[in-house]
């Protein structure tokens, strides 16, 4: 059977000839089903030869999520590939590293009576990532109104919740997928995310939550969780009105308890009903797990946990997903026993120095003025100075993507959609070496009329 040259069929792939023998074929179907199989190891080529034009996933400063493990992580990884986090009863030991997760998350977050000793004491789980995990909260503040508004005798059927407008779209899913009228405090002049007055006069008797984020997705800030937490308080006291807040820190909180022990965010604040985390972004896991937890069993409505007995034993579930990989919650509770609080506060404490001196020499070259600098979460944001022409964030973005750097540029929401931003994240694995690199090649990239300093300048020695 002849050889089909790669290339020549844009249906087909074509398979290296050094694998294929004189009577077998020299290509497979792109879109549908081959009749027949192909050797392992030809697969493999084949699938693995197609996947070279992925970007390198250390280059993408684009993404919050984790893109390097150690190879024990990754070892631990491979042998836990096959099992599935819903079986507990088939595996009780990942079963109750997901337990101890929650437990020691819940402590690290402050949780009253998160109880060291007893692993039913938090009350919380693994999720997919933050999404999942925002729907699970989202869904306990809006059974919990309801109950509370029925027990009262009145009307359940408008309910809203009030955010920032920069939440990320998992939010704006919650509201859309279970009816709940999303409430979006527009950024004005420089501010970019919600502040507790912003917040409060937008609450009503109908209002289920209030979402603050730690921190904002677009700019790294840290949205004022105690301020608007006091605000609600006052609200309450003047009104009655009484609103619970979730702490949406998808990535500050795995930053916040390590490197800012002194800010109050989490459950030390009463009003804080839960919080959730992206293990996979700053819990430093690959992607595929998020955590979520609640301030005690009360603030999760006992009708959201639903028993299961067809693994074997009566296990309470309350995920939105059945299966689930179970590889990514050993490599969490891996990375808790790897590190220790010590372990943890040295990473992040390192990646927030390495944003803060790389947002420095970008805003010294010249052409840039920063909106954040680094010293929240570890990402900061940048635009094009005033008096800088024929320039913009998006000509920069494609240049740098030219040497394999990805850093996104995007506007932002209402109503600043006139400002449009880059936006660094950096990550564990991105260091001092790599940050000095990716000066070199902006100011490569830059046209030499807009910088402050000339090239030969720019040496910077640490
Ligand atoms: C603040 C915030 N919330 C939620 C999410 C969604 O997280 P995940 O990708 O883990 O579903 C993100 C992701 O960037 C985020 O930044």
């Amino acid at each position: 059977m002849p050889l089909t040259p790669m290339g020549d069929d844009a249906d087909r792939i074509g398979i290296n000839p050094v694998f294929v023998g004189e009577d077998q074929r020299g290509s497979v179907p792109r879109n549908q089903l081959a009749d027949g199989g192909l050797d392992p190891e030809v697969a493999y080529q084949l699938v693995h030869d197609e996947l070279m034009l992925d970007g390198n996933a250390r280059l993408n400063l684009a993404t919050f999520v984790t893109t390097w493990m150690e190879p024990a992580a990754q070892r631990l990884m491979a042998e836990c590939a096959d099992k599935n986090m819903i079986d507990k009863d088939e595996y009780p030991q990942t079963a109750a590293l997901e337990a101890r997760c929650v437990n020691i998350l819940a402590r690290l977050w402050h949780a009253p009576g998160a109880d060291p000793d007893d692993a039913e004491a938090a009350t919380g789980c693994s999720t997919t990532g933050s999404s999942e995990a925002a729907m699970l909260a989202g869904l306990a503040l809006l059974r919990r109104w309801r109950a509370r508004r029925r027990a009262a005798g009145l009307p359940t059927d408008r309910p809203n919740i009030v955010m920032g407008v920069n939440v990320q779209v998992c939010w704006e899913k919650f509201a859309r997928y279970w009816d709940v009228e999303p409430r979006l405090v527009p950024m004005d002049g420089d501010t970019f995310h919600l502040t507790a007055e912003g917040a409060v006069a937008r609450c009503d008797e109908n209002t289920i939550g209030v979402v603050a984020i730690l921190g904002s997705t677009f700019d790294g800030s840290y949205e004022p969780v105690a301020e608007i937490c006091a605000a609600l308080d006052d609200l309450h006291d003047r009104s009655g009105v009484d609103v619970p807040v979730h702490v949406d820190g998808a990535s500050g909180a795995m930053i916040a308890p390590f490197v800012d022990p002194d800010l109050a965010w989490d459950f030390q604040l009463p009003r804080v009903a839960s919080i959730n985390t992206s293990g996979h972004k700053y819990g430093l896991v690959y992607p595929g797990v998020g955590w979520i937890v609640w301030r005690d069993a009360a603030s999760l409505p006992e009708e959201l946990v639903f028993k299961v007995n067809y693994l074997g034993g009566e296990m309470p579930t309350f995920a939105l997903n059945f299966s689930r990989p179970g590889a990514q919650v050993v490599a969490q509770y891996y990375q808790f026993v790897r590190l220790g609080f010590d372990g943890y506060r040295r990473v992040q404490q390192y990646a927030r120095d390495v944003a803060v001196r790389l947002a420095s020499r970008i805003a010294e070259l010249g052409p840039f003025t920063l909106l954040t600098d680094g010293s929240e979460l570890p990402v900061f944001a940048f635009r094009i100075a005033d008096g800088v022409d024929d320039l913009t964030v998006f000509d920069v973005s494609a240049a740098l993507r030219q040497r394999g750097w990805q850093v996104p540029a995007y506007t932002f929401p209402a109503d600043r959609e006139d400002l449009a931003v880059l936006r660094i994240v950096v990550r564990n694995g991105f260091g001092h070496d790599l940050a000095d690199l990716l000066v070199e090649d902006l100011v490569r990239v830059l046209p030499s009329a807009v910088l402050s300093t000339t090239p030969a300048d720019e040496g910077f020695h640490h």
